[in-house]
């Protein structure tokens, strides 16, 4: 129910809704209310002015109970013309007269209300007595004008009202109350389903779908994919969607899967007759010293290039076979010493560098295939030596770090250009195709590709962090 949501809008507007009607049904109902018991009012009025007047009767006491009930007020008078032919009231005679109310009041009363005569009852301020409807009739007795005034307590509308709207708003209010908490039990269990359903598609959203072959192992539960329900549709549609992904996924892993085979397939494939073409250029070179210059030059080159192809064809065979199924011979290595041979062996390739160790007194064991370990050395060492001037420092580092053999390769070259930062690790990624083919004629941008592959296949984690002056490659292979 946080303040945006659907089912507080609808919570409010099923409450908004009730809210209107009810009121508006309490309003029409006092309306009418009032409308009856001030009808019924003026009826009792008119039956109380109806009733014959105390003289023409000839009944004696003051008995305002027969005559319309309690706080009657009652005043009979004749009517007769003054000097100048104006209507004047002669004789009042106030013959129902409540407590609080004096004779005099009530005769006033007829006065000041004279001009009501033969009109509908109205209701006035009696001194002392409060509201009052009071109705004025005329009628001929005997020859005689007779004017007679009757009022009733005003009270007898206004109390039952107040007590009438009293109750309307108590029940307004506890339908509004009811309104709001049923609405609010409907709307939440109505929605559940939704709820669910986005809880399934967090868990799709999490789902790790650019990892093996696609499936997608999470489905809205049939009970709320049921299309005869709104949200159930959505359920349906929901799940139709994730089967189509599903579907997409399996169909391009197969097609992955097909591709790396065909890699794989060709690169074994292209081994041997590289390994021929190796070999009958170096014995064709060794065996004849007659041969033209250019001739040896020639086959020179071929040795070479089809070395370069050949080991070309090993790193992507290897990173085929990584791709598909690390075959890795996971054993504990001894990840100092190996560091110390690469950096051997580097420092033999390579003089002109300086090479530097940082190793840890105690021997750190790592569950690594030594082979494939030792490959991701040497490429990091090597990209060291190769990518950086004569006279840059290398330094080897090493360290346990939480659950780690954390590998860490530095130089204090230029850095790897910005460009290719992002992109260092994926396939065929060098900084300048052309000058690096210039330059030593071995780059293929392979080099870290297979760091990354042997390392994740390692369950371990690679990560690079380069500037100018700065530049370092880290490795971390599960300890043993
Ligand atoms: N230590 C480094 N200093 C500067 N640039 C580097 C460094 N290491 C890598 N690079 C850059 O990253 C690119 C990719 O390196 P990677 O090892 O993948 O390929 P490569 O060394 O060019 O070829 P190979 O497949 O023979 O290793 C390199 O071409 C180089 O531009
Ligand atoms: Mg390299």
């Amino acid at each position: 129910m946080g303040p945006g949501t659907l089912s507080r809008r609808l919570v409010l507007r099923v409450t908004a809704l009730v809210a209107v009607v009810t009121v508006a049904l309490s309003m029409f109902t006092a309306l009418a209310s009032f409308q009856i018991l001030q009808q019924q009012l003026d009826s009792r009025l008119q039956n109380a002015a109806n009733r014959p007047t105390l003289r023409s009767s000839g009944a004696s006491a003051n008995q305002p109970g027969d005559l319309g009930g309690a706080g009657l007020i009652r005043v009979d008078a004749f009517v007769g013309q003054d000097a100048s032919g104006n209507f004047v009231v002669v004789h009042p005679q106030p013959t129902a007269v409540p407590d609080g109310v004096s004779d005099e009041t009530a005769v006033a009363l007829l006065v000041s209300e004279i001009g009501r005569v033969g009109r509908d009852p109205a209701s006035v301020a009696v001194p002392g007595a409060g509201p009052y409807r009071v109705l004025v009739v005329q009628r001929q007795v005997g020859g005689q004008q007779i004017i007679t005034l009757v009022g009733l307590p005003y009270s007898e509308v206004t109390r039952p009202m107040g007590n009438l709207l009293v109750m309307a708003a108590l029940l307004t209010a506890a339908t509004i109350l009811a309104a709001f908490v049923l609405a609010r039990r409907v709307v939440a269990s109505s929605l559940r389903p939704l709820n669910r359903l986005a809880a399934t598609a967090n868990l799709v959203s999490n789902l790790p779908l650019e990892r093996g072959a696609g499936q997608v192992p999470v489905r809205v539960a049939p009970g709320d994919a049921n299309p005869v329900s709104e949200v159930g549709q959505v359920g349906l549609a929901f799940n139709h969607m994730l089967d189509n992904v599903e579907n997409a996924l399996a169909v391009r892993h197969q097609s992955e899967m097909k591709v790396r085979q065909f890699v794989a397939d060709a690169s074994h494939e292209l081994r041997n007759p590289l390994a021929s073409i190796r070999g009958y250029a170096e014995l064709t070179r060794r065996g004849s010293d007659q041969l033209p210059q250019d001739a040896a030059y020639s086959l020179g080159r071929i040795e070479s290039e089809s070395d370069r192809m050949s080991a070309l064809v090993e790193d992507l065979l290897l990173l085929a076979r990584l791709d598909s199924e690390p075959t890795l011979d996971l054993q504990p290595v001894d990840v100092t010493e190996m560091i110390l041979n690469a950096v051997s062996d580097a420092r033999a390739a390579d003089t002109g560098h300086v090479w530097a160790l940082d190793l840890p007194e105690e021997p750190v064991l790592a569950r690594a295939d030594q082979n494939r370990l030792h490959q991701v050395v040497a490429n990091l060492l090597g990209n060291a030596r190769r990518h950086t001037p004569e006279g840059t420092r290398v330094e080897a580092a090493l360290r346990r770090m939480d659950g780690f053999a954390e590998i860490s390769v530095t130089d204090n070259g230029p850095g790897v250009p910005a460009e290719i930062q992002p992109v260092v690790f994926e396939r065929f990624t060098r900084a300048d195709a052309s000058r690096a083919r210039q330059g030593n004629g071995s780059s293929t941008g392979l080099g870290l590709a297979i760091v990354a592959a042997v390392v994740k296949a390692h369950g371990g984690q690679v990560g690079m962090d380069s500037r100018p002056g700065h530049t370092r490659f880290t490795v971390r292979i599960p300890l043993a």
